[in-house]
């Protein structure tokens, strides 16, 4: 080789070590980058790796590995229940910042984003406020400015320090509701309409105007019908160009990303087009609780290999689907598990008949699982000209 091409192709290795943000190579030991965390894989496409956290597991200090794995492998963490506002409002009037202060300084020790989950939703709301409305006692004037104050409250305890926020979640029905034509659902449209979903994102906006504010959602992986009756990709496409079109600071969609093996899923052009159309509207992307869970049988259950790894074969290839759509679009900005490891995941304590689980890249005892490598895989093996670093984003006014 001549000199000046050697010279040139250690510069360009040394760019790329210098772009993955990796350390050398130990001495003698050559360079291999599935040896890497995701974290720092995931750099080099200025993507964020995330996971949901679980404050109960992150102090058990009898199984320290779920520290180490989410302290490491991660530059993004989620509250999976400690911001949510029965944890943080029990009784009236009365905060308990306790579980959510220590995620956040877990995630500044461990130099991490957080993205904030979740200011309004019709889930885990405390028991003090749902029965005051059923009883008459909280008045529909009265719920509106307990809304905002709770939005304002949580969104300036943390104000400079969320990357993103979970805004509204899950704001819209399903085709197995009734009726079956997709619309406003839950307890907050219920009550206040739908026009609490624009009010909540300027009241998000007031209290850190820093924060990226996003929509979340879940079976918006990819568009169907095109009709917002039955698809709900294309009606949540369709909220936030309105939204947007009145000047409503929402700055991005989150897909939640939970499938499940027993479906038929998508494959990642679809999912990339459904990125793309929202990045198109101005808005930022993320994959923010991805899992992809399995059912149970008893086979399953029974330890059997010849029904097991099919299931961990097609869980890896739908992690895979959802990251590989995620690099394809500049403006998916973060990609987030919903849980690392099957310990903790919230899926067998939620689907029991039929029992469902495996839904993790990681296994009950923090084997790293084929979705892992795969994981891995994608961010190594992808670059230009089709996987660009992503754009930054900045809240809109
Ligand atoms: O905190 C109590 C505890 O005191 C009690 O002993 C225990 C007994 O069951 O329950 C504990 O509360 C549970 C809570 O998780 C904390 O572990 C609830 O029963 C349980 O329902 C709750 O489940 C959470 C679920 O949201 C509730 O809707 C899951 O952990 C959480 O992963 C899940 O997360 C949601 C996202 O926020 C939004 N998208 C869907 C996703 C999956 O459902």
């Amino acid at each position: 080789m001549k000199l000046r091409r050697w010279i040139a192709t250690g510069a360009v290795a040394m760019a790329t070590l210098a772009t993955l943000n990796i350390a050398p190579a130990t001495a003698g030991r050559p360079y291999d980058p599935s040896n890497q965390s995701l974290r720092n894989l995931a750099m080099r496409h200025g993507l964020h790796v995330g996971t949901a956290v679980d404050l109960a597991a992150l102090n058990d200090t009898t199984d320290p590995r779920y520290r180490e794995i989410a302290g490491s492998e991660f530059s993004s963490v989620t509250a999976e229940n400690a911001m949510k506002w029965e944890s943080l409002e029990p009784t009236r009037g009365t905060y308990n910042w306790g579980p959510a202060d220590e995620l956040m300084a877990f995630a500044r020790q461990h130099h991490q984003r957080v993205r904030g989950h979740v200011l309004v939703w019709h889930n885990q709301l405390p028991a003090w406020l749902t029965s005051g409305v059923a009883d008459g006692s909280i008045s529909t004037t009265e719920l509106r400015q307990i809304l905002r104050d709770h939005i304002t409250a949580v969104v300036t305890r943390y104000k400079g320090k969320i990357w993103q926020w979970d805004v509204v979640n899950e704001a819209v029905s399903d085709p197995w509701d009734t009726p079956s034509t997709l619309h406003y659902k839950g307890f907050w449209a219920e009550h206040l309409g739908p026009g609490y979903i624009a009010d909540a994102f300027r009241w998000a906006r007031a209290a850190d105007p820093k924060a990226l504010l996003f929509y979340n959602d879940y079976n918006i992986e990819a568009f169907g019908s095109g009709n917002p009756a039955d698809d709900k990709t294309q009606f949540v496409y369709e909220m936030a160009r309105e939204l947007r079109a009145k000047g409503v600071p929402i700055d991005g969609i989150g897909s939640q990303g939970h499938l499940g093996t027993q479906y038929g899923n998508f494959n990642t052009f679809q999912v990339s087009a459904a990125l793309k159309k929202f990045a198109g509207l101005g808005l930022a992307t993320a994959f923010t609780e991805v899992d992809v869970r399995s059912q149970l049988t008893e086979a399953v259950q029974a330890g059997d290999s010849a029904e097991i790894n099919p299931r961990l074969q097609a869980s890896a290839a739908n992690f895979s689907v959802l990251m590989r759509a995620c690099l394809s679009s500049p403006h998916c900005l973060s990609f987030t598990l919903w849980g690392f490891d099957d310990k903790h995941s919230w899926v067998p304590g939620w689907f029991d008949d039929p029992p469902e689980g495996l839904a993790t890249v990681y296994d009950e005892n923090y084997q790293p699982k084929l979705a892992y490598h795969e994981l891995k895989a994608d961010l190594i093996y992808s670059g230009p000209p089709f996987v660009l670093p992503r754009v930054p984003h900045h809240p809109r006014r």
